[in-house]
């Protein structure tokens, strides 16, 4: 019986065209700032996004952590939602390296909530309070099942941040998603925010990398943090050939994914239009016991919670699997 892998989209294993573009990718030492296939990669990601530099790093967490570091010192606080990646999942990488501490608001879908961010927002007020330096938003929402944030909102916490001069920080590990899901330009996204963490690696199939992208100073400053952090790397090209790999071939093809999405959450009785991208939540108070009987048929979920499942469609699961994912979890 084949396993049908819908832990996560991070499972995906490269393509022989994506290995192939790999052994043959030009290279040179990345810390020395020689490696064309990883500059090449830079200059096309920031172009992308509509911003002057980026800068490869071998995780998410890693890009979000240079990124976020680059608008919050030591002792200064980011507002993001209480899901969000960077709060739950990166293991208190922002506090316990940057120094830095954080604030929540709380909504279901992972969305922008001005109001909330606003009466938040801490100014300088010297020795007496955290000052707020930055508001970290995250497109598409992991947690949130893949939820898209809708670039108007995007757009007025934009205005409104710069109005006080707080940066934005776009956790962007699935924008790719985003772009697919709703025809809004990559760069778009881009003008939303000072500074992004983009990955490589979960949607788009390779195996590894990540960037941040942002401000030819703010990227400088990163170089030197990644190389504090142990992520100076050498001949990284042949990472840096497969990103530039997926992009030319996996990104389109993020709508297949989608399609897949809405026939798992149909299969599981939950309603279609609320699945925006890739990604499915579903609620059960026996998620256990769900996620085990899922595997006996061969199909791999992860639990998300005590009572939510998730399910993720990517490049390694066909229609055909999805389909028959679809036909295994509508029996359970
Ligand atoms: C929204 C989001 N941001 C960041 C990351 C971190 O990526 P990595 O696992 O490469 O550190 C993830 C990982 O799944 C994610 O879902």
């Amino acid at each position: 019986m084949k396993t049908i892998d819908l832990r996560s989209d991070t499972v995906t294993r490269p393509t022989a065209e994506m290995r192939r573009a790999m052994a043959e990718a030009e290279v040179g030492d990345d810390v020395y700032g020689e490696d064309p296939t990883v500059l090449e990669l830079q200059r096309r990601v920031a172009e992308l996004f509509g911003h002057e530099d980026a800068l490869f790093t071998p995780t998410g967490s890693m890009a979000n952590v240079l990124a976020v570091a680059s608008l919050v010192a030591a002792g200064q606080e980011v507002l993001c939602e209480a899901s969000a990646h960077i709060a739950r999942a990166e293991l208190g990488a922002h506090g316990a390296v940057t120094g830095l501490t954080m604030r929540t608001w709380r909504d279901a879908r992972g969305q922008v909530d001005l109001a909330a961010i606003q009466e938040m927002y801490a100014p300088d007020l010297g020795p007496f309070f955290v000052r707020t330096t930055a508001v970290s938003v995250e497109n598409t929402h992991n947690f949130a099942g893949g939820a898209v944030l809708p670039l108007e909102d995007l757009q007025a916490l934009r205005t409104w941040a710069g109005s006080v001069g707080v940066g934005v920080h776009l956790d962007g590990a699935r924008i790719w998603n985003a772009h697919v899901a709703t025809g809004v330009p990559l760069a778009s996204y881009g003008a939303c925010a000072d500074v992004m963490a983009v990955c490589l690696s979960k949607g788009l199939g390779a195996p590894v990398g990540s960037l941040v992208v942002g401000s030819r100073d703010a990227l400088a400053e990163a170089r030197v943090r990644r190389k504090r952090m142990g992520g100076g790397m050498r001949q990284v090209g042949v990472l840096a050939a497969a990103g530039l790999h997926a992009l030319d071939h996996h990104l389109d093809r993020l709508a297949d994914d989608h399609a897949n999405a809405r026939l798992l959450a149909e299969a599981c009785g939950v309603d279609p239009e609320t699945v925006d991208t890739n990604i499915v939540v579903v609620q059960r108070d026996d998620a256990t016991r769900f996620v085990a009987g899922a595997k006996e048929g061969g199909v791999l979920v992860s639990p998300v919670g005590p009572r939510a499942v998730r399910l993720v469609t990517h490049l390694d699961v066909s229609a055909e699997d999805a389909k028959t994912a679809a036909g295994v979890l509508a029996r359970m």
